[in-house]
């Protein structure tokens, strides 16, 4: 069984690092700052006691899992590691530089992966002498229990690469989707409407926070309402990732961010962490009521999933990925109730058409513009499944 090792003791490391020596390997970990590496070892230990505690492992299997994991200062005990993963922080200099030393210390074959949300996985594969072992796997957050991880091969990567990083991360127990290396990928672009449709029907003053994410969840059956998983990501780390995919689809107006959110981030309204955001988490404060009218709370639900599945079918218009793995990346991904494209088909794809042409001429803006695809499916009267 090959070596693991893990670049940054982070959220995201820690969890990888977790899955990793979980499914059986020696995971080594380094971290430039030893009190995150502190940090990293504690959380870990208190995670694994606590699914002792749960009974959902053996004291045994728990000490065994943390004994296959090493704490290291720098990664010049990465040598003989078969596949490594850095969850560093999200800047590409400092990414670069990373993989540029690290390629000094670890074998021509070792499997290199970055976990990057948002950066390019080619410009990151650039600073390597043997770029074809560059490959992003993208974790969601907590590694551990969410069963998706996107997998991008850069135009560098070779097919070899990328079948066994795939077959590596299923052997954790993982579904794996694979995607083009575009903003976003699959999730972080195909979920952006769930935010930005929700904050866009806030700021005309169609209904107010608690009444859209009432229709979210009761009508729709997802299990967070937009600004409940506004708040509970933190509207900095959101606000962040809307522009980042805004401005690297070169100001695209379908995802626009929006001065609600970023006035909420500059106020430090940042969500749960900060104790308030679109709602107030202190104790004692009632959650406002929503309006529980089925004909409001239907139209939002329509506004909202018609632009996520414009959004879904677009990935597909553009190849970013496979039908089903589009589907897939959203079911487990960010755990949707259904996949957008699936629910295209049980809406009628003219519907869909007809909906978003209704806001386009509503509106007069390109946000509102239907897919390609969605238009000739229409036309051809075919479906996403047979
Ligand atoms: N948090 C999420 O929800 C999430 C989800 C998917 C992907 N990601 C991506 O994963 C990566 C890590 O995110 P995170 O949330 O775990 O960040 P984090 O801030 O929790 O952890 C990053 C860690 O990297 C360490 N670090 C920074 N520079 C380093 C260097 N040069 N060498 C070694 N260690 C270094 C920091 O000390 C820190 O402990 C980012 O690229 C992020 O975009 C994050």
């Amino acid at each position: 069984m090959i070596k693991v090792g893990i670049i940054g003791s982070g959220s995201m490391g820690s969890g990888i690092a977790q899955v990793a020596a979980t499914a059986g390997h020696e995971v080594y970990i380094c971290d430039n700052n030893p009190e995150a590496l502190i940090k990293s070892r504690d959380k870990l230990l208190k995670i694994l006691n606590r699914l002792v505690e749960k009974g959902r492992l053996e004291d045994e299997e728990a000490k065994a899992i943390f004994g296959r994991i090493y704490f290291k200062k720098s990664y010049e005990s990465f040598a003989d590691c078969g596949l490594v993963i850095e969850a560093i922080i999200e800047n590409l200099t400092i990414k670069k530089k990373v993989f540029a030393e690290l390629e000094n210390i670890v074998d021509p074959k070792t499997i290199l992966a970055t976990n990057t949300s948002s950066l390019s996985v080619a410009s990151i594969a650039s600073a390597c002498k043997h770029a074809e072992r560059l490959i992003g796997i993208h974790f969601f957050n907590p590694a551990p229990l969410m069963k998706l991880v996107e997998i991008i091969p850069a135009i560098q990567t070779s097919e070899v690469t990328t079948k066994e990083s795939r077959n590596i991360i299923e052997s954790w127990g993982k579904l794996t989707v694979l995607a083009k290396d575009t903003p976003g990928f699959i999730v972080n672009r195909v979920a952006r409407p769930f935010y930005g449709e929700a904050l866009r029907i806030y700021e005309e003053g169609i209904a107010d926070f608690a009444s859209i994410d009432w229709a979210m969840t009761e009508i729709a059956g997802f299990r967070m309402g937009p600004f409940a998983l506004m708040d509970y990501i933190g509207n900095d780390v959101n606000y962040i990732v809307t522009e980042t995919v805004f401005k690297s689809f070169y100001n695209d107006p379908r995802y626009k961010p929006a001065f609600t959110q970023k006035r909420l981030a500059e106020a430090g309204f940042l969500g749960r962490k900060s104790g308030q955001g679109y709602y107030s988490y202190q104790e004692g404060i009632e959650k406002p009521m929503p309006n529980k009218s089925k004909e409001l709370g239907e139209a939002i639900v329509k506004r909202i999933v018609v632009m996520l599945i414009n959004e879904a079918a677009d990935a597909k218009f553009w190849q970013i990925a496979s039908i089903e793995d589009i589907d897939l990346a959203m079911t487990k991904g960010v755990n949707y109730p259904k996949g957008l494209l699936a629910w295209a088909d049980e809406w009628g794809i003219q519907n869909c058409v007809g909906m978003l042409d209704k806001l386009y001429d509503e509106y007069r803006e390109d946000r509102y513009r239907c897919s390609p695809l969605l238009r000739k499916m229409a036309r051809d009267k075919t479906k996403f499944y047979a």
